[in-house]
């Protein structure tokens, strides 16, 4: 039973009707033949039959929608638009989806922008603005062991202290209080609207494709209340989305396997030590969203998890989801327990590191192994 619209379209025309309005069309055998409209031709070759049109002179090709999309030079939508007038269908669907349309890529637009915006302004506080918080930010980073060049690459900033700096810098620039709610880089609070990051270095989260959709802010001074988690983030699919995915995306497929951390710091460290086809799945659990865009780019995964039991008890809850993919191989890298990848590698060499991988175990093998 036709449903959408284009379906009712393409069940109630008639091609042959439609197109014989416009070309001039003499039967052959079980269908029609013209003076192919898309190219100048003195010899018919444009056949048309009961669900397609075809030209053997310039291989214009198609249904009843591409043909008014090509002969009335309109898009996809207007020539449903076109067809569902011309064959006296209701065409307040999409009206109503093309609305719903240019709402989404007007919203997506603003979005992006109010991004670009914050991260302009939190890399100006880290670099730029020279005041005793930047210091202390910066000697923190530089105490985990991060170059500037690979800071900047990857797009730190600093949220300064204070209580509604970038809320109030983006409403001057015109923003609207919603939108920046809804980008959760604001909070809405009874006694008025405040920053969502404050006194928290930050580090850009980005989609897959590389689109800047949502920040991470992490303490940074050794007197911040306990109270407050260690990150916190701004709304983001965190289900979905892989940190670093595509910064990793070329080296997972070079190297022929990804690596999977937990941390963000753990990703990090891993690709400025030139491990670069490392993501993190962010203290969640691997999902099978996650799998599947790594299956999309390479058929092994490395856990590489704290060594902990945690660590160990996260890489093991991978094996079920892992059957529905048959041709990806998960293996489990065994770090010294106490150690994360990124603690790992600040007391050991890549050449460490590289040996630990080598003797990644395959997840089911490892987890028959533990049970025994
Ligand atoms: P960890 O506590 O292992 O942090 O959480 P980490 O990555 O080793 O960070 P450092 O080295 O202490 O700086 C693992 C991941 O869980 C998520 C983050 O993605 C973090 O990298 N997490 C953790 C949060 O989102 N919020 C938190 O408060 C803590
Ligand atoms: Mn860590």
């Amino acid at each position: 039973m036709a449903t959408t619209l284009k379906e009712k379209i393409l069940d109630s025309c008639d091609l042959q009707g439609l197109i014989s309005d416009h070309v001039n069309l003499k039967a052959s055998g079980n269908h029609q033949v013209g003076l192919c409209p898309f190219h100048q031709e003195n010899t018919p070759s444009f056949h048309v039959y009961s669900d397609h049109f075809h030209c053997f002179g310039c291989h214009a090709h198609g249904d009843v929608i591409s043909f008014v999309m090509k002969y009335h030079k309109l898009d996809f939508v207007g020539a449903l638009r076109w067809l569902a007038k011309h064959v006296g269908l209701d065409d307040t669907e999409l009206t109503a989806r093309r609305q719903r349309d240019q709402g989404t890529v007007r919203q997506r637009k603003k979005t992006s922008q109010i991004f670009s915006e914050a991260q302009d302004y939190f890399s100006a506080h880290l670099w730029q603005q020279k005041t005793a918080e930047s210091k202390e930010a910066l000697a923190y980073l530089e105490s985990r062991g991060f170059s500037e060049t690979f800071l900047r690459h990857y797009g730190f900033g600093l949220a300064p202290a204070g209580s509604a700096n970038l809320y109030l810098n983006l409403i001057k620039k015109g923003y609207h209080p919603s939108d920046l709610l809804a980008c959760s880089l604001a909070t809405r609070h009874p006694s008025g609207t405040y920053d969502f990051f404050s006194r928290r270095i930050t580090l850009p989260i980005w989609d897959h494709k590389g689109h800047l959709i949502a920040f991470s802010g992490r303490l940074f001074t050794k007197n911040s209340s306990h109270t407050e988690p260690k990150y916190k983030n701004s709304r983001y699919p965190k289900n979905q989305i892989l940190y670093g995915f595509h910064f990793a995306k070329k080296a997972i497929q070079n190297k022929k396997r990804a690596i999977v951390t937990e941390g963000y710091m753990d990703t990090l460290r891993l690709h400025s030590a030139g491990f670069l086809e490392t993501v993190a799945c962010q203290g969640t659990a691997l999902t099978v969203s996650h799998i599947k865009s790594l299956s999309h780019v390479t058929s092994k995964v490395i856990l590489l998890f704290d060594g902990d039991k945690a660590g160990e008890q996260a890489a093991f809850r991978v094996l079920p989801l892992s059957f529905d993919f048959p041709h990806l191989s998960f293996e489990i890298a065994q770090l010294p327990v106490g150690h994360d990848p990124d603690s790992f590698l600040s007391s050991h060499s890549q050449e460490d590191l590289e040996a630990i991988l080598a003797s990644a175990k395959p997840l089911l093998k490892e987890l028959i192994a533990h049970k025994i």
